[in-house]
């Protein structure tokens, strides 16, 4: 689906168009970054794992010192879905909140209100399981505090914009010669039976989806080690695939590193199928969509 402007945005306690929605150029989300995000599904008009986000979301405002309590989100997220006409349709809240407007300093300025932005906008959510990504594996240059979830996405947008270039939808960054995540998904890798990802440190955003899928596996008995995979064994997994609000669980059908297309599958496999019913049946059980 083509990208597009949603119809209204909120914006610092008022709705408007997005044309007509300005924050300051002393916003310090617009000069430095300084700010926290967050992106909810919406399945059919329904939010999904609205718990799960807006506690990551409270943590990581909280880790950066941005006083701002995200219980007053939860009406303006049914609202944004309401006032977008998306009540029967798949789609995203982003939301940001920044620290506020303030003249330029590095360190936190005092008595500032944050800023806060809340939209919807469609998405195709259905239909997941019939995708098929294709990866890079590239290095992860982001810093090292990729459980916070902030705007400031230069190493992210530098990596992807990569991946973009070469025709594949996502990265596997590898730090140290490790696999971390994707530049906006968290990576599973199924060996033997096993499945493996990232443990959750502060490498890796906490991913909901990916926590969803842990909760998955273990309802079906399937043993899930939280270890890092390196590149080198990337050629000889099972099944590859990726999880995120946006991908659901998407598998990775070729993975190159280099020029070298290091794993290849037709499709998706055994597990990653029967984690993908799950998935639907979780999301169906949680939004009360049949
Ligand atoms: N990205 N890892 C990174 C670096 C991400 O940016 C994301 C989400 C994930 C998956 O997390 P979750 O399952 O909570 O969506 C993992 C969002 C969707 C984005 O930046 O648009």
């Amino acid at each position: 689906m083509k990208k597009s402007f949603p119809k209204e945005v909120y914006l610092n306690g008022a709705w408007s168009a997005h044309d007509k929605a300005f924050v300051s150029v002393f916003d310090r989300g617009y000069l430095l970054g300084d700010g926290i995000y967050e992106v909810i599904p919406v399945y059919e008009g329904k939010p999904f794992a609205v718990g799960g986000h807006l506690e990551r979301f409270q943590n990581g405002l909280k880790t950066v010192g941005i006083d701002f309590d995200v219980e007053e989100l939860k009406p303006l997220i049914l609202e944004a879905i309401g006032r977008s006409g998306l009540q029967n349709s798949d789609a995203a809240i982003y939301i940001q909140v920044t620290r506020g407007v303030a003249p330029r300093t590095h360190f936190f300025p005092e008595d500032v209100q944050p800023g806060v932005l809340l939209y919807a906008y469609p998405i195709t959510l259905k239909g997941f399981e019939e995708k098929k990504a294709s990866v890079i594996v590239t290095e992860d240059r982001r810093w090292h505090r990729c459980d916070i979830k902030s705007i400031s996405l230069m190493a992210n947008v530098l990596a992807n914009n990569e991946a973009h270039k070469r025709g594949v939808a996502e990265n596997l960054l590898a730090r140290d010669g490790y696999v971390t995540e994707g530049s906006h998904t968290s990576v599973f890798f199924v060996k033997d039976g096993v499945l493996y990802t990232h443990p959750e440190d502060h490498h890796i955003l906490p991913g909901v989806t990916r926590k969803v899928v842990i909760s998955l596996c273990q309802e079906l008995s399937l043993t899930v080690s939280e270890q890092a995979l390196h590149v080198n064994d990337i050629t000889s997994m099972d099944e590859i695939f990726l999880t995120g609000t946006t991908v659901q669980v998407t598998a990775v059908t070729s993975a190159t590193m280099g020029d070298k297309e290091v794993y290849t599958a037709a499709e998706a496999g055994p597990l990653t199928r029967r984690l993908q019913k799950a998935f639907v049946e979780r999301v169906a059980a949680e939004t009360g969509l049949t």
